[in-house]
This record gives structure tokens, C-alpha cells and sequence, in this order.
């Protein structure tokens, strides 16, 4: 019996943050290494560039970052086929099939679509690739026939997509070539989306309010000393709050099962009053360092080596398009194109 097969990827726009830690990366780790799944992680530079085309040198840059940040959480290429997705031409030719088979009216009625639209004020000028990337999100999971996808709750749209093209591949050329993949979301909203250092609802570069992986440890200190905690909780002695309060919201995220005696009792000290920012501050640091300095200590190790980390890529990338390049075979010989063979 060949094992479930599970997939999901990444833009490369940026080193990879804590966010994408616990709210994917974290639980990536786990699936590879229940070894009951086939995993394959990529880098989606192409979906990245159908709205970064002018400004390729981004993405580009982060392959190399997104791969070590991928490494030092313990993805492990000897488990995890991890590849780069322009390096799969199948990819782009399976995508052209299935444009024939979705509207363009639905492709505008597509909720993440629609609201990206509106948050990039693209004007009157979208690029086609843009509108258009949920059919190539759809090649990409199908190709590898993935059974789930773990994604953010942003991606429901996606995978939703996805599932109306395999079936309207399967009917159309009355074959079950293609697989219906399902979405895994996120199971607790705490871990879904992690706040931002100034408490805004999301973590992300353009805010400048990220802790990322590669952050060495004076530079964690620095953040977390700097942290939006309680505004009003101005003398050690005042009451504070722990509601909206981005220190203690990270220590139920980051605290581990052995800590939350310690935790409740500094949140009741903290809401009495008589304990101040600095000391829970630098609780958060250790449990946030216990966690990270190791994935820190990793990443230094394999960035040593860039040399290896992109024969990494490559090697991932030629396994990739074995598989891809069977699915597109299959596709084909479904739609009785396959003239030659
Ligand atoms: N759209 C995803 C994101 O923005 C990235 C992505 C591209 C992806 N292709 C995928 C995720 C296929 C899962 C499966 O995060």
C-alpha cells in the first residue's frame, strides 16, 4: 500500500517568521515524522512572481533563505521531497489544460483572489497570472495527486478550486486520473495566526513587527524586550492585563505543557498587580530561546554550505518532476493527446 501523499508550499518573498513556525512549519515536521505520509514541500517562486514580476530579485534571494529556514526546523530531504516549483515545466502545461475547464467569472468570484486584488491596488492592470494562479495552485497539487494540503484558512478558496477542476477533469474526459485533495486547517485559532511584537493581528515584514528564524539571539532579545504589552500597567505595582497582551499571548502559544503551572501563577500575579514587564518579558525570552536557539544553531550550521543546500534543491526537484511528468502523461493520454505514443 503506497502511503497518503501530503503537499504544500510557500511564496518565497522572506525569510520564514515565527508565525509560519507554529502556525505550519511546526506541524510539517510532526507529519514527516509519523512516517505514514509521502511529504512534499515547495517553493512556489512562480505564484510568487505573478505579482512580484517587476522585482524577481526578492524571490529569487529567498529560495536560498526559505530553504534554510525549512532545514533548521527539521525538514529533512532524506524524508521530504522539497523542490522548487519553476523547475517543474509540467506544472505550467498542466495548467494550461485546465484553464479550458474554469470560467473566468469564477475565477473573479474567488474570495482570496478578490480581496489580494483589492489589497495590491493593481488598478485596472491585473496581470493575467495573477487571476489565473488558483489554476496553477491546482496543477501543483494534483500533479503530485495529494491527498491533503495543509494550509492557513486563507487558502479554503484554493483548495475548494482545486477540487472542481479534479472533478471536472475526471467527467469531461470520463476518467479518475486526477485525486480530490482536502485541506488541513489549522486546529486552534491561538496557533493559526500568530500576532505581530506590536499585537497587530498579523505577523509580516511590511509591519516590521516579526520574529524570524534567523534572528540571532541579541536580536530576539531586543524584540522581545520591545513587545506591546499593557499600556495602563505603568507601575510594577498596577493591576495589568493579560487580554491583548502579546507577552502572555506568546507564552500560551510557545509554553509547553510543564510551564503552564508557572504561567498561570505569573498571569495572577501580573492581573494583581506587583509584577513587572521586564520579568515576564524575560520568561517569554528562555521558553521563546529554548525553542528557537536550536533551530538558530542549525540554520548557522547549513548556511555554511549553500552549495549543498541548492543540490539539495535540485535533487528534490528532480524527484518532483519524475512524479509531475507521469501525472502529465496520464492527463494527456486522458485527453487522447499523447499523438506519438
Ligand atoms: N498559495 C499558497 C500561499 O500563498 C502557496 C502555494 C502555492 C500552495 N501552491 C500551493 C500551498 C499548493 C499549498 C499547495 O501560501
Amino acid at each position: 500500500m503506497s502511503k497518503p501523499i501530503i503537499l504544500t508550499g510557500d511564496r518565497p518573498t522572506g525569510k520564514l517568521h515565527i508565525g509560519h513556525y507554529v502556525g505550519s512549519l511546526r506541524n510539517r515536521v510532526l507529519l514527516q515524522d509519523k512516517g505514514e505520509y509521502e511529504l512534499f514541500v515547495f517553493l512556489a517562486d512562480q505564484q510568487a512572481l505573478t505579482d512580484h514580476a517587476k522585482d524577481p530579485k526578492t524571490i529569487v534571494e529567498s529560495i536560498g533563505n526559505v530553504a534554510l529556514d525549512y532545514l533548521a526546523v527539521g525538514l529533512d530531504p532524506e524524508k521530504t521531497t522539497i523542490f522548487i516549483q519553476s523547475q517543474i515545466p509540467e506544472l505550467s502545461e498542466l495548467s494550461m489544460y485546465y484553464m479550458n475547464l474554469v470560467s473566468l467569472a469564477r475565477l473573479e468570484r474567488n474570495p482570496t483572489v478578490k480581496s489580494e486584488i483589492a489589497q495590491k491596488a493593481f488598478g485596472e492592470s491585473i496581470p493575467t497570472g495573477f487571476l489565473v494562479y488558483p489554476i496553477a495552485q491546482a496543477a501543483d497539487i494534483t500533479a503530485f495527486k495529494a491527498n491533503y494540503v495543509p494550509v492557513g484558512n486563507d487558502q479554503k478558496p484554493m483548495i475548494e478550486q482545486t477540487r472542481e477542476i479534479v472533478r471536472s477533469f475526471n467527467h469531461t474526459y470520463d476518467c479518475d486520473v486526477l485525486v480530490e485533495p482536502q485541506g488541513l486547517y489549522p486546529q486552534n485559532e491561538a496557533a493559526g495566526r500568530l500576532p505581530g511584537l506590536d499585537g497587530n493581528a498579523k505577523m509580516s515584514k511590511s509591519l516590521n513587527n516579526g520574529i524570524y528564524l534567523s534572528d540571532d539571539m541579541d536580536t530576539l532579545q531586543k524584540k522581545v524586550m520591545s513587545m506591546y504589552t499593557d499600556p495602563d500597567h505603568i507601575k510594577i505595582e498596577d493591576p495589568g492585563k493579560i487580554d491583548g497582551n502579546m507577552v502572555f499571548h506568546y507564552l500560551d502559544v510557545f509554553g509547553r505543557p510543564e510551564d503552564m503551572r508557572e504561567i498561570t501563577i505569573m498571569k495572577e500575579h501580573y492581573q494583581q498587580g506587583g509584577l513587572g514587564d521586564v520579568k515576564t518579558k524575560r520568561y517569554l525570552l528562555e521558553i521563546l530561546e529554548r525553542e528557537l536557539g536550536p533551530i538558530r544553531e542549525r540554520r548557522v550550521e547549513f548556511s555554511k554550505d549553500m552549495g549543498e543546500v541548492y543540490t539539495m534543491l535540485q535533487k528534490g526537484s528532480d524527484r518532483a518532476r519524475q512524479v509531475a511528468s507521469q501525472t502529465l502523461f496520464e492527463v494527456k493520454s486522458a485527453m487522447g493527446i499523447n499523438y506519438f505514443q
